[in-house]
């Protein structure tokens, strides 16, 4: 509880108040509280002297009275580790106090100006939130509270601003000098100083700042708008860096146009600039006309980048550029709402790339994401509606819920209105909104109204966590079938009730016994029960559902091994068609892994698997990136999701001993398919989406013949290795080798890192296949790795390239004596007071003890328990660890 609502005693008695002092816990921040701001800040004036050990910041501020909100004499501005060296209030010296770490200034009138100098050290910001150093550069990250770290401010969202910045550092340290919107003006000292003035004319938050200063250079190619104006696009790299560029930079003239064409939205400055830095928190920032990303979502070139990272590389500059309508023209009233621009800008990417390469093979791979990373997420102690309600750390809700559940609710208001309908509800959102701070309420009316449809019932999406099951029967009735669905939505921490939501469904009832394919259409299931008349279209029909994942639901019926086999290789939507496959492994390892399986269904579904298996590979009218999604099995993770049902425990080390067994099997059985496959691919090196695909088979076919025969695997990948002259297929073959024992193993490591130690991004990938391999020693492997001179913890694409992706390997971490989740939890340990941000990101993985089987389940509530009786946690990570064990 916060101190200031702590309540008094009945007597009144301090002594007794503080006789009984309450843990310290940080205070929980409601989204009901929502109060607006005192004071209107139209202008802010930034000045920085900069340096990397000390920057001298002197903001001033026009305030004036919000008429919108209760008047107050007082003007808190929240700070985070600062020390104000001076405040005045109209020139003169101000009455002013600390209230925590906050500062509040008394203020007489209506309107002042009000100015503060603050000292800051770039070099000793561990944390990356604020103003920090990074390879010699000064850069900012200030989303969502890290303003208050570099200066005193109203620090929140809806107070939004006209900037005006000066920048003044050392001319050869810092030949560029960067931030938002356009540059005013910019002069030498003399004394080896340079400076630059900037100017944004769009009012922004406070968390859309940015700041660059360092020895940069830029990518430049100008962008023409559909309205003709021409805007300067650069993407600024340290100089050996350059040559890897233009991708990000072409990506972002694909995404300007797309959205022009798409949402008909047009760019706002004469000037985009990207800057790629080394140590940062997160994927990349939209920060207003300047975008700090993450160098892992700039750089790429086919000898460095895997064809997967060139998607990420276009899909991230894609989410940034939206961002720039979807979150800066309008953003968002307060952190509750953060789904109004992160849900609607990822639902925009996925439709960029959808049209970028294919909308089949991208929606596979995001469900895939969602299911692996959000539905555990919904079914944990951390779950949360897509619009929480409390937090005490909002760095903590950067999740997959707010973030792809976000984009899956409004993809379902697309489904159900329709593309041009959908887009008229967006058009009417932008207009109505620009240039606000909007609630999630106010997208859903503009929708409701833009696009007429009722979204009462809808609403709940945004208010109830956890995934609807929504299980299915049906019967024939003469020449109709009698579809009966029911919903049920889980109960969730603080949410024991739940009411039923819409959930949108494409359907299609084929015949497997004519071999007809039905018509698809869309059916809304609103009640907690519901049937449906759907036409029948030959016998032994078989219902084809949630075409296309139209609703984020997990489906719950009881299907016959032929219909899946049937929809695997017959249905006419791709989706649904790996669906099957998916459904046909899902219900085989569940069953294998829990011993569930009557006698001869084991081998019974093991057949049909290798059968569907063998027709993708045999289907020529299949390209291969659809192909290679086909053969990817249910990932452990949502393995442990489906095992988890009930009273039912996950168990991992069953779960994986079924998955190997089945790669196995599947390796046998198809060992000449497979090493045709692999061969047929290895001939192929186009630069094209074929030569794409064959990449993609040829190490997914390896993978498969290493279950089944290492020996050749282990020969077949050192020759893939040896004749690689990409990442893409270099990567593949190192990451088989990595789980075999044997010469070539640590021959090719080795290689790989002498060619590649200068590239910090490839050694990423180096500590991450050696992190998430098959190996038996890979605890050992990554113990050691930990003391390479190349480790560090203070760089967080590193510490996620090792441990981040440790704790994501099923064999290593949930090793069945705890050692794996005794080293995550000493990472978290070792990791808080460095960089609290990136230490919480790894709780997740050990609150999900509750639904694992007790042996290992009293292990990982152990480790829990221990990080938290250390003591002196970070906001970020008690809040965490304590969800985790209530
Ligand atoms: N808004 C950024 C994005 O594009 C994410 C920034 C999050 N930063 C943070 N410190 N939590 O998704
Ligand atoms: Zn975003």
């Amino acid at each position: 509880m916060d101190i200031a609502t702590t309540p008094i005693t009945p007597d009144g008695n301090p002594e007794l108040a503080d006789a009984a002092p309450t843990p310290h816990e940080p205070p929980v921040i409601r989204r009901e509280d929502y109060q607006p701001f005192p004071w209107l800040v139209p202008t802010t004036q930034l000045d920085f002297r900069l340096g990397l050990e000390a920057t001298t910041v002197t903001a001033t501020l026009q305030v004036e009275r919000n008429p919108a909100a209760a008047a107050s004499r007082e003007l808190c501005l929240n700070g985070d580790s600062l020390t104000a060296q001076s405040v005045t209030v109209d020139g003169a010296p101000a009455e002013w106090r600390m209230d925590g770490p906050d500062l509040i200034v008394t203020l007489p009138g209506e309107a002042h100006s009000v100015t503060i100098v603050t000292r800051i050290d770039p070099s000793a910001n561990t944390q990356l939130m604020g103003l920090y150093a990074s390879n010699g550069m000064l850069c900012t990250q200030c989303e969502s509270e890290g303003f208050r770290r570099i200066t005193f401010f109203p620090d929140r969202p809806d107070v939004l601003s006209t900037y005006a910045v000066r920048m003044e550092g050392d001319a050869n340290l810092f030949p560029i000098l960067l931030c938002n919107g356009n540059r005013t003006n910019a002069g030498e000292n003399g004394d080896g100083t340079h400076w630059a003035e900037w100017h944004d004319p769009w009012p922004k938050p406070s968390y859309l700042f940015a700041l660059v200063a360092g020895d940069l250079v830029a990518n430049s190619k100008p962008f023409v708008t559909v309205s003709g104006r021409e805007v300067e696009c650069n993407v600024w790299v340290r100089a050996e860096d350059l040559t890897r560029t233009d991708h990000a930079l072409e990506s972002l003239h694909r995404s300007m146009k797309w959205d022009e064409d798409v949402f008909g939205r047009e760019y706002d400055l004469d000037l985009y600039n990207i800057v790629a830095v080394s140590d940062f928190n997160m994927g990349a920032m939209e920060n207003k006309g300047l975008n700090v990303f993450n160098t892992k979502y700039v750089l790429a070139d086919p000898d460095t980048a895997t064809d997967a990272d060139f998607d990420a590389v276009e899909g991230v500059i894609a989410h940034e550029y939206f961002h720039n309508w979807s979150g800066n023209r309008i953003t968002c009233r307060d952190w509750f709402q953060l789904s109004l621009k992160e849900g609607f800008t990822v639902l925009r990417d996925q439709l960029f790339s959808q049209d970028m390469r294919g909308e089949a093979v991208k929606r596979i791979e995001d469900v895939r994401i969602l299911r692996a990373a959000q539905f555990p997420e919904d079914s944990g102690p951390l779950a949360h509606p897509i619009r929480p309600d409390s937090y005490r750390e909002i760095s903590n809700f950067y999740t997959a819920t707010v973030y792809n559940k976000g984009a899956e609710v409004i993809r379902m208001m697309r489904s159900m209105v329709g593309v041009e309908r959908f887009r008229a509800g967006t058009d009417l959102y932008f207009d109505r909104h620009d240039g606000e701070a909007a609630t999630c309420e106010d997208f859903i009316k503009a929708i409701e109204d833009g696009a007429g449809i009722d979204l009462a019932q809808f609403r709940r999406w945004y208010s109830q966590a956890g995934t609807p099951r929504v299980t299915v029967s049906q019967a024939v009735e003469g020449d109709t079938l009698k579809l009966t669905l029911k919903q049920t939505v889980p109960v969730t921490p603080g949410q024991p009730d739940k009411l039923p939501m819409p959930i949108p469904l494409r359907v299609a009832v084929h015949s497997r016994g004519q071999g007809a394919l039905g018509e698809e259409q869309l059916i809304v299931l609103t009640d907690e029960e519901q049937s449906f008349s759907l036409p029948l279209t030959g016998p032994d029909p078989v219902v084809s559902i949630n075409r296309g994942f139209t609703a984020p639901v997990v489906i719950e019926r009881a299907l016959q091994r032929e219909d899946l086999v049937f929809l695997a290789a017959h249905d006419d939507d791709p989706f649904a068609r790996s669906e099957a496959l998916q459904e046909l492994a899902v219900s085989h390892l569940v069953g294998t892994a829990s011993g569930s399986l009557a006698a001869g269904e084991q081998a019974a579904g093991e057949a049909a698997i290798i059968g569907a298996f063998r027709s993708s590979l045999a289907d020529n009218a299949l390209d291969d990136a659809m192909r290679g999604e086909l053969m990817v099995l249910p990932s452990e993770t949502y393995l442990f999701e489906v095992m988890a049902t009930g009273d039912r425990k996950a168990d991992p080390g069953a779960i994986h001993t079924a998955r190997e067994g089945l790669k196995a099997a599947i390796g046998t059985a198809l060992a000449d398919e497979l090493n045709a496959l692999h061969a047929r691919a290895s001939a192929v090196t186009l630069d094209d989406p074929a030569g794409r695909g064959a990449r993609k088979v040829k190490t997914i076919a390896l993978g498969l013949i290493a279950a089944a025969d290492p020996a050749r695997a282990a020969h077949l990948a050192a020759a893939q290795y040896d004749a690689a002259d990409n990442m893409t297929d270099r990567q593949g073959a190192l990451m088989v080798l990595c789980g075999l024992d044997g010469p070539e193993r640590e021959a090719k490591l080795a290689d790989f890192y002498a060619r590649y130690r200068d590239n910090a991004l490839v050694v990423d990938k180096w500590f991450t296949l050696q992190a998430l391999s098959l190996h038996p020693d890979v605890i050992a492997h990554v113990r050691q790795l930990a003391e390479h001179p190349d480790f560090t913890m203070k760089n967080p694409n590193r510490v996620r390239s090792l441990h981040m992706a440790f704790a994501g390997n099923p064999k290593g971490f949930h090793k069945a004596d705890g050692e794996g989740y005794r080293m995550v939890a000493d990472v978290i340990l070792a990791l808080d007071p460095i960089n609290p941000q990136t230490a919480a990101r790894f709780v997740p993985a050990l609150g999900r003890w509750r639904r694992i089987e007790p042996g290992r389940a009293a292990l990982m509530k152990g480790e829990l328990e221990r990080i938290m009786a250390a003591g002196n946690l970070s906001r970020d990570t008690f809040e965490q660890v304590s969800r985790s064990l209530e």
